[in-house]
């Protein structure tokens, strides 16, 4: 397997990478570093490009005899979406397009494209099974929706053959310690939480307490990041086997709810977190909980992690030995 991995400097990219490269495949990280850090990939060979930049693209599909691709360059900022939707329309959209040229011009044809569990919206059942409607709320989730469409229709008529995997809440670290989750700015709930534990924050914004939920906040199905890269491993070997396109749900099967991960953090920290109430963010369904049953069933993953403590445990490891990140 020669593998190229498009935003393999960023979050989910680097513990993919680091897995892959684990597994004896080789891999070419291939990164514009607009929102990755260069020194997040510690394994494979890095070449800075752009998705968009087709003749670098096809240079290094030829140099390397890539026969693979994950692609997680994309933006993914759910509230930026909503500010700059031409932004991400341009970038996850027209950007995934002119990759998919690429490898298609150079026989390329096996893909792992992350997704999201924004593409469903709010759900019309709990947990979410693959095959329930797609009503994306903000356009994050729309150019994931509409990608996988077009490589549903790539996959028909062009030979393609993809997975699409649509992770719930991504979280935690490598055990290692040396990479983990940087964004910048930053907006996800555990990160932050551990931002306002290590002082770098102040307090932590409760985003709505008076939501249809036990505590009144949003309950999420929260990830292991290493869980997550797992797949990524399942879901080429998939492609190489031969099997055919598919879709399939990340995620834990179990809900947590904000003030739930605050107290869990507490715990693991040792710190006692100051919050505040404030009003709902917009676009935020109360409940997000996966099946992720489909994937286990045909590809046999698993997920290591399970209890939210010692997930949290591993991401508490990177912030706080890396309090700015990668800077
Ligand atoms: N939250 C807070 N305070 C914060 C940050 C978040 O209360 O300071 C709450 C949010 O309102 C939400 C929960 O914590 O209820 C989790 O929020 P995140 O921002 O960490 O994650 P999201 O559930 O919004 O986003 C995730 C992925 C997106 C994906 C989305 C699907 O990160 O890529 O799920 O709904 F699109």
């Amino acid at each position: 397997m020669n593998v190229l991995v498009t935003g393999g400097a960023g979050y989910i990219g680097s513990h993919t990478v680091r897995l892959l490269q684990s597994m004896g495949k080789n891999v070419v990280v291939y990164d514009n570093l607009s929102t990755g850090h260069r020194d997040a990939v510690k394994q494979g060979t890095f070449v800075k490009g752009d998705i968009f930049d087709s003749e670098l693209l096809e240079d290094t599909i030829k140099r390397y005899s890539i026969d693979s691709v994950v692609h997680f360059a994309a933006f993914s900022l759910v509230g930026e979406s909503m500010e700059k939707p031409e932004k991400y329309y341009k970038n996850n959209v027209m950007g995934t397009l002119n990759l998919l040229d690429v490898m298609i011009k150079n026989d390329v044809k096996k893909m792992v494209f992350s997704s999201t569990a924004a593409v469903y919206g709010e759900p019309e059942r709990i947990p979410i099974t693959e095959d329930i409607s797609k009503n994306p709320t903000n356009i994050y989730g729309k150019t994931k929706l509409i990608m996988e469409n077009a490589m549903e229709d790539y996959s028909k008529i062009l030979g393609l053959k993809y997975i699409a995997l649509r992770y719930f809440n991504a979280c935690g670290a490598d055990e290692g310690g040396d990479i983990g989750e940087d964004h910048n700015p930053e907006s996800h709930l555990i990160p932050l939480v551990l931002k306002t534990c290590l002082g770098i924050r102040d307090s932590i914004k409760i985003f709505g307490e008076d939501y249809p939920t036990e505590d009144g906040t949003c309950v999420r199905d929260y990830i292991h990041v290493n869980d997550l890269a797992q797949a990524h491993y399942l879901a080429l070997k998939a492609l190489y086997e031969g099997k055919d396109s598919n879709v399939y749900n990340l995620g834990n099967g179990n809900g947590f709810s904000v003030k739930e991960i605050i107290n869990s953090a507490e715990k693991v920290t040792g710190i006692t977190i100051k919050k505040e109430v404030t009003g709902r963010r917009a676009g935020d369904p109360a409940v997000l909980i996966a099946s992720s049953e489909k994937i286990a069933k045909e590809l046999g993953w698993k997920p290591e992690y399970t209890n939210i403590e010692d997930i949290i445990a591993t991401a508490w490891k990177w912030h706080k030995n890396h309090p700015e990140g990668y800077k």
